[in-house]
C-alpha cells in the first residue's frame, strides 16, 4: 500500500512537474493561479488582470480583425498589432505613388488616419462558464439528436439574455471537447483607422529566412486607432466619430530587463491539441505532416525559382509565397522537435500513468479505464480519412491557384436564368469581369502549371482513388491541354467566355478540361473524403471528451487548461533564453548591431533604407537604450500559438514590455507539447517600437500620446 501511495504520488508529481509554465489560462479562472503568478514575481492581483466590474487588463486586449490581437495603449484609442497583422491593410493603402510598404506611412494627425472598410477590432466584455445552463433538461435517456436540440435551444435562449438591452454580441463555445461550455460578451468596434507603419525593411525584417527562427531582428509592429460615435459606443465608419476612449490601456514599460523578469502573455490563440494519443501523434509526426510538407516544398520548389528569375513574378507571388512558406516552414519545426523530444514516447508513458490510475479505482476503471485504448485503435482504423482530408486541403484549396475560379463560374451557370430574368445579367458579369482581373493580376500560368504537374501526382498517389487516377489520367496531356486551352487559365479566355455568356458555352465550359477536372475532384472529395473524416473527428472528439474529464477528476492537482479555441487567454512565464539543441545557447535579446551585421551578408530580406545605418551609425538612441545597446527583440518562456500575434507582452505591473509576434523554430511543437526548456515565444522590444517611432519616423507625437514607465 505504502509502496504504491508512493510511487503515485512522484508520478503526479512528474505530470505536476512537466507543465509547469504550460498553459493557455482562461482568464476568469485566473486567480486560482495569483499564488503562483506572485511567486514568479507578478506584483497584480487577479482584479487586476481581469474583473466584470470594474476596469481591468483585459479591456485593453483586442482581437483584432478576427485573427491577431492588439492592444490599446493611449486614452485616445491607439492600437498596437504586428506589422504582419496589418499587413492586408497597409497594401490596400499602398500604391506606386504612395508605397507605403517600402517607405512606410504615418498619419500626422488624426485627419491623416486611414480608414479600413471591414475591418474590426473587439473587446471582450466578459467570459463565464455556462455548462450547467446549456446541458439544462438534457437526461442521459436522451437520443443524440434530442440531446443537441435541446442544448441548442439552451444557447440561443442564453445569448438572448446575455445581450439584451446592449450593444453587445455573445457566442457560446463548447471548451474541453464539450466538457465546458462558456459564454463570450463582446463589444464589436468597426471603425479602426491605421495610424502609421514601418517600413518593409522594418515590420518585415529577415521575411522568410528569419521567419520562425531566433536570433530575430524583425519590428514587426503597426499602429492603429479605434473611433467610436460620440457615446463612446461602437459605430460604422463616419466623419464624425471620435477616438474611443478605452476603460483601460497600457502604459509603456521603460525600465531595464533582466533574464528571469516575468513575463505575461495576455490574447487570442486560435488552436492547441495537447490532449491528442501517443497514435495520433505518431499519426502527425510519421505520416501527415511530412506529407503536408513535401507538397508546399514541391510548389514552394516552382514560385521560389520563378520569383528568382523575374521581379514580376516576385510580386505578384510574394504574398502567396509567404503564406505556404509560413505553414510549411512551422511544420518543418514542429515535426524536427517532436522527433527530437521522442513526444510519442513521452505521450505513451503519459497513457500508462493515466490507465495506471484508472484501474486503482472500480468506477475511474469503468469511465476511463479503456478511454487511451479506444483513441488509438481509432486512430488505427480512422486516421487514413484525416490524412486524405489534409490531402484535398493541399491540393485543391493550397494547389493550383485556377481551380479557385470554378465556384464563381459554377455560381454563374446555376443562376443564369435567374439573372437573366431579373435584368442583372449584365452587372453581374461587369463585377466577374473585375473579380477575375484582380485574380489574374497576380497570377502567371507557367507557375500555375509547374505546380499543377508535380502536385497532380503527388495527389494521385497519396490519395489512391480510382475516381481520380481516371479524372487525372495521363497527367501531362491533361496539363497540356488545360493549359492551353482552358478558360480558367488565361485572363482573356476567361473575359470572353464571360461576356460571351450564354446556353451554348455554358454547356461548352462544362467540357472545358480544367472546370471538368476540378468538378470530379471536389466531388469525389465531398462525398467520399469529407463525410468519413467528419465521422472521424466526431469519434474521436468525444472520445477526447471522456480522456480529458478523466483527466481533471482523477489528477486533481495537476494544472490544467482549455486548449486554445481563439478566445482571450493569459499565458506567464519569464524573459528568458534557451539551449534547444546540444552545443548551441540562444541568448534572451538582440539589438541594433545584429541588424547591421544580418545586412552586411547581401540577402534580400536584410535590406535596410539608408536612415537605417545612418542612426545606428551616429548611435541616436535617445532614452530607448540599455547599457548602451538598442533592443530589438527578446525571447520568453510563454506558451502561444497562432493568433497570439500582436499580443501585448507585459510586466509584473501590468506595463507593456513589447508585442508578440511569434516562436523559435524549435517551439513550434508546443501545439502538441509544451517543452519549459525550448519553447520560447519571439517578442519585438517596446523600446524599439518607440524607437522606431520617434527616431527613424519623426511620429513623437505618437509617443508623446502614451504613458512611460520608468520604474
Ligand atoms: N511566423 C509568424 C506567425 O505565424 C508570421 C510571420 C510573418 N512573416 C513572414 N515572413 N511570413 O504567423
Ligand atoms: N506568428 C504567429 C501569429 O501570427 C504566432 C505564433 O504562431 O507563434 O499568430
Amino acid at each position: 500500500m505504502k509502496k504504491y501511495l508512493l510511487s503515485s504520488i512522484i508520478l503526479l508529481f512528474s505530470f505536476i512537474h512537466c507543465l509547469a509554465e504550460e498553459g493557455m489560462l482562461i482568464p476568469s479562472l485566473i486567480s486560482a493561479f495569483e499564488s503562483d503568478m506572485k511567486a514568479k514575481g507578478m506584483k497584480l492581483s487577479a482584479k487586476d488582470i481581469y474583473d466584470v466590474n470594474n476596469s481591468s487588463l483585459k479591456d485593453a486586449i483586442m482581437h483584432f480583425g478576427g485573427g491577431c490581437t492588439a492592444e490599446l495603449v493611449s486614452g485616445t484609442g491607439l492600437l498596437l498589432t504586428n506589422h504582419h497583422c496589418g499587413y492586408s491593410q497597409v497594401q490596400s493603402h499602398s500604391s506606386l505613388e504612395h508605397d507605403y510598404l517600402k517607405n512606410g506611412f504615418w498619419a500626422k494627425n488624426h485627419a491623416e488616419e486611414l480608414k479600413n472598410p471591414g475591418l474590426t477590432a473587439s473587446r471582450m466584455v466578459r467570459i463565464d462558464d455556462v455548462t450547467a445552463s446549456v446541458f439544462f433538461g438534457v437526461n442521459p435517456s436522451d437520443n443524440p439528436l434530442e440531446r443537441e436540440n435541446t442544448m441548442k435551444k439552451n444557447i440561443e435562449q442564453l445569448i438572448k439574455d446575455a445581450i439584451m438591452g446592449t450593444h453587445y454580441v455573445a457566442e457560446i463555445k463548447p471548451f474541453n471537447y464539450g466538457n465546458d461550455y462558456y459564454i463570450i460578451v463582446k463589444e464589436v468596434f468597426k471603425d479602426v483607422r491605421l495610424v502609421g507603419t514601418p517600413p518593409n525593411s522594418i515590420g518585415k525584417f529577415g521575411g522568410d529566412t528569419d521567419n520562425w527562427v531566433w536570433p530575430r531582428h524583425t519590428g514587426d509592429f503597426s499602429v492603429f486607432r479605434i473611433y467610436a460615435g460620440v457615446d463612446n459606443k461602437p459605430a460604422e465608419f463616419s466623419d464624425k466619430n471620435v477616438p474611443y476612449t478605452p476603460l483601460h490601456f497600457l502604459p509603456i514599460s521603460f525600465k531595464d530587463r533582466k533574464v528571469g523578469d516575468f513575463t505575461m502573455v495576455y490574447g487570442f490563440p486560435g488552436e492547441t491539441e495537447q490532449h491528442v494519443s501517443s497514435a495520433y501523434l505518431k499519426f502527425i509526426v510519421d505520416k501527415e505532416r511530412p506529407a503536408r510538407i513535401l507538397m508546399r516544398q514541391k510548389s514552394l520548389s516552382v514560385i521560389d525559382a520563378a520569383m528568382r528569375s523575374s521581379d514580376e513574378i516576385r510580386i505578384k507571388y510574394s504574398a502567396k509565397q509567404a503564406s505556404i512558406a509560413n505553414a510549411y516552414k512551422k511544420w518543418i519545426g514542429q515535426v524536427d522537435g517532436l522527433k527530437q523530444l521522442d513526444g510519442v514516447s513521452i505521450k505513451i508513458a503519459r497513457e500508462k500513468e493515466y490507465t495506471d490510475m484508472a484501474e486503482t479505482n472500480e468506477t475511474w476503471k469503468k469511465s476511463y479505464g479503456q478511454s487511451v485504448a479506444l483513441m488509438n485503435k481509432l486512430v488505427s482504423e480512422g486516421s487514413e480519412w484525416e490524412f486524405k482530408y489534409a490531402m484535398g486541403v493541399e491540393y485543391l484549396s493550397v494547389g493550383p491557384e485556377f481551380f479557385k475560379l470554378v465556384k464563381g463560374v459554377d455560381e454563374l451557370i446555376k443562376n443564369f436564368e435567374k439573372y437573366q430574368e431579373n435584368g442583372t445579367l449584365d452587372s453581374i458579369i461587369k463585377k466577374s469581369i473585375d473579380g477575375a482581373h484582380g485574380f489574374f493580376k497576380n497570377y502567371d500560368a507557367n507557375v500555375d502549371k509547374g505546380i499543377f504537374d508535380l502536385l497532380t501526382v503527388e495527389y494521385v498517389k497519396q490519395v489512391n482513388s480510382e475516381t481520380v487516377t481516371t479524372a487525372c489520367g495521363d497527367i501531362e496531356s491533361l496539363s497540356n491541354s488545360i493549359y492551353s486551352k482552358s478558360v480558367l487559365t488565361n485572363e482573356i479566355r476567361f473575359t470572353e467566355f464571360l461576356k460571351k455568356l450564354n446556353k451554348k458555352s455554358i454547356s461548352k465550359v462544362k467540357k472545358d478540361p480544367g472546370y471538368k477536372l476540378f468538378n470530379i475532384l471536389i466531388q469525389d472529395f465531398r462525398e467520399q473524403v469529407v463525410p468519413n473524416y467528419l465521422a472521424f473527428d466526431d469519434q474521436m472528439t468525444a472520445l477526447l471528451k471522456n480522456y480529458v474529464a478523466g483527466k481533471y477528476e482523477m489528477f486533481p492537482n495537476a494544472k490544467h487548461w482549455s486548449d486554445a479555441n481563439g478566445t482571450l487567454r493569459i499565458t506567464y512565464g519569464k524573459m528568458e533564453g534557451s539551449a534547444p539543441t546540444d552545443g548551441m545557447t540562444y541568448t534572451e535579446h538582440t539589438t541594433l548591431d545584429g541588424i547591421i551585421v544580418k545586412n552586411n551578408t547581401g540577402n534580400a530580406d536584410f535590406e535596410l533604407l539608408p536612415r537605417m545605418l545612418e542612426l545606428h551609425k551616429n548611435k541616436d538612441y535617445g532614452d530607448y537604450a540599455q547599457d548602451g545597446e538598442l533592443w530589438v527583440c527578446f525571447t520568453g518562456s510563454n506558451h502561444t500559438t497562432g493568433g497570439n500575434s500582436g499580443s501585448p507582452v507585459i510586466d509584473e505591473n501590468g506595463n507593456l514590455m513589447g508585442l508578440n509576434f511569434d516562436r523559435t523554430w524549435e517551439s513550434t511543437m508546443s501545439d502538441y507539447m509544451f517543452d519549459a526548456n525550448r519553447c520560447r515565444n519571439v517578442v519585438v522590444d517596446i523600446r524599439y517600437v518607440m524607437w522606431v517611432m520617434d527616431k527613424y519616423s519623426g511620429a513623437k507625437h505618437l509617443v508623446d500620446e502614451m504613458v512611460l514607465v520608468k520604474e
